[in-house]
């Protein structure tokens, strides 16, 4: 997969590509990175990227014409489509359903605004997705993109170890993970539960299951209401609220 990032600020990504995984998904070629300010594309004398609104009002727009012309230049390299992704609180919620369609692409072009909005024919003609992170404000999109990058990275085949697998991931079930435990068995008086020491894997599957169930209950109903109980599942949930 190829990964392209244009904004004012490149120097923001230089740690968050060197570091861990996405250090090594990309030092073993499963992933290149390439940062790009979008400012060396402006046609202008004073490499001026926004300007004044038409019809007045506070704020800078960002012009065209710069990212017009950076993804063209960035799209010109590969020959496959590329999904350019516009990063804005105005776009579609971000979610694991999403990182997921992403992580089927050949290349993302993620663009970054910074303070200002965008002319709307960025969003019209330029973009194929515009995405937000959550409903609040950040001073830009920078941020926003280094989280979908990580989220989309550690999906791409190869990039995890099997010791991490994707696949048992909150939300990737539909539910929220269950409690995990590691040694000692009893740390300060605070006990790892039996059934884990017990070897009994049917037990351990059970147990694992309805903590799932429960913590997604008592954290994000909204989760339970989207997701198809088996029967097992319907009969632990009414264990659940029972014990109640
Ligand atoms: N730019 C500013 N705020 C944002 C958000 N919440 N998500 C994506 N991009 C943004």
């Amino acid at each position: 997969m190829k990964i392209d990032i244009l904004t004012l600020f490149p120097d923001m990504f230089t740690g968050v590509f060197q570091e861990s995984i996405l250090k090594k998904a990309s030092e073993r070629g499963l992933v290149s990175f390439r940062v790009t300010n979008f400012r060396d594309f402006a046609d202008n004398k004073h490499r001026k990227v926004d300007d004044y609104p038409y019809g007045g009002g506070a704020g800078m727009v960002l012009m065209p014409q710069p990212l017009f012309d950076a993804v063209d230049h960035v799209k010109a390299q590969t020959a496959s489509d590329a999904r350019v992704i516009l990063m804005t609180p105005q776009g579609e919620r971000f979610t694991q359903k999403k990182a997921e369609e992403l992580a089927k692409e050949e290349h993302l072009i993620f663009i970054c605004g910074h303070y200002e909005g965008y002319d709307e024919r960025i969003r019209e003609h330029l973009a194929t997705d515009e995405i937000s992170i959550g409903d609040f404000v950040l001073t830009g999109g920078e941020l926003a993109a280094m989280v979908i990058v990580d989220s989309v990275v550690r999906l791409l085949p190869g990039v995890l170890g099997n010791e991490a697998s994707p696949v048992t991931d909150s939300f990737s079930t539909g539910l929220l993970e269950h409690p995990q435990y590691t040694r000692p068995a009893d740390f300060r008086g605070m006990k790892v539960p039996d059934v884990l020491l017990s070897g009994n894997h049917a037990r351990i599957e059970t147990w694992r299951k309805k903590e799932s169930l429960r913590r997604t209950l008592e954290r994000r109903p909204d989760l339970l209401e989207n997701y198809a109980l088996n029967e097992v599942e319907k009969a632990l949930l009414e264990e659940i609220k029972n014990e109640k």
